[in-house]
């Protein structure tokens, strides 16, 4: 009775509070025919994605990682007409389905798709992004964290997606790049005095995993 009940209650938060939507609906249909693994956000995440930028009052947003955009057209949906949302993705594949995705959804006014990896694309950003989500290859989570900090303002927020890895970032020892990743990452956000950050671990459709999440409090 772990993941079968957490899968259980996604479902009933799911059912009971996020109407289906064909866009978004259909963003996860294109990925699955498009063999894209099975790991965009749950759709209680993408809500609280799309509702913590819209607490921010978000008109830029940037995205590393895009997989189909099926986070992509959450966090989209919070922008203003004028908004922008600018998601870096590594692999052609992914962002081609992303980029169909998102001209579904009526978003592609609003969202630029960048390909190439995200190290290489971020030093031709101008900031500043009011809201930041990074979910890309999680060894580089630290230095995505730093440009994302560089290219915010003050009262911007940053938010890391799979900081817990089923409980595995509690080992300091680990050779896994996604557990030497978040504990890197973490560090940074605790020892960088222009954020105030904390992580929350997760549980649901998507296994034991979480959240780093970082306000930024001087410019
Ligand atoms: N944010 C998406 C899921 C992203 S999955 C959602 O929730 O819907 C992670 C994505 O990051 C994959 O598409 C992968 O190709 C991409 N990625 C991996 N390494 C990358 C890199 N170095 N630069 C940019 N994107 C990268
Ligand atoms: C993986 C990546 C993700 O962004 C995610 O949410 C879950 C898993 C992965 O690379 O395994
Ligand atoms: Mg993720």
């Amino acid at each position: 009775m772990t993941q079968k009940l957490w899968t259980a209650v996604d479902d009933y938060i799911a059912d009971t509070m996020i109407p289906s939507d064909p866009a978004l609906d259909g963003a996860i249909e294109a990925s699955r025919e498009a063999d894209l693994p099975d790991i965009a956000v749950a759709p209680n995440q993408g809500k609280l994605l799309q509702l913590m930028a819209r607490m921010v009052g978000a008109r830029r947003i940037l995205e590393i990682g895009t997989l189909g955009g099926y986070s992509t057209i959450w966090l989209a949906r919070a922008l203003p007409p004028d908004g922008e949302l600018v998601t870096l993705e590594y692999d052609p594949k992914h962002a081609e389905v992303a980029r169909a995705n998102i001209a579904r959804a009526g978003l592609s006014d609003l969202v630029e798709v960048k390909t190439g990896r995200a190290l290489d694309l971020l030093p031709s950003l101008t900031g500043p992004f009011d809201f930041a989500f990074i979910d890309a290859d999680k060894i580089s989570n630290a230095e995505y964290f730093r440009w994302a900090l560089r290219l915010s303002r003050k009262g911007s927020v940053i938010v890391v997606d799979n900081v817990v890895r089923d409980g595995k970032v509690i080992e300091a020892g680990s050779d896994d790049p996604g557990v030497i990743g978040s504990r890197r990452l973490l560090e940074a956000m605790a020892a960088e005095p222009r954020v105030s950050a904390t992580a929350i671990q997760t549980v649901g459709i998507k296994g034991h995993d979480g959240w780093a999440v970082a306000l930024v409090i001087a410019d």
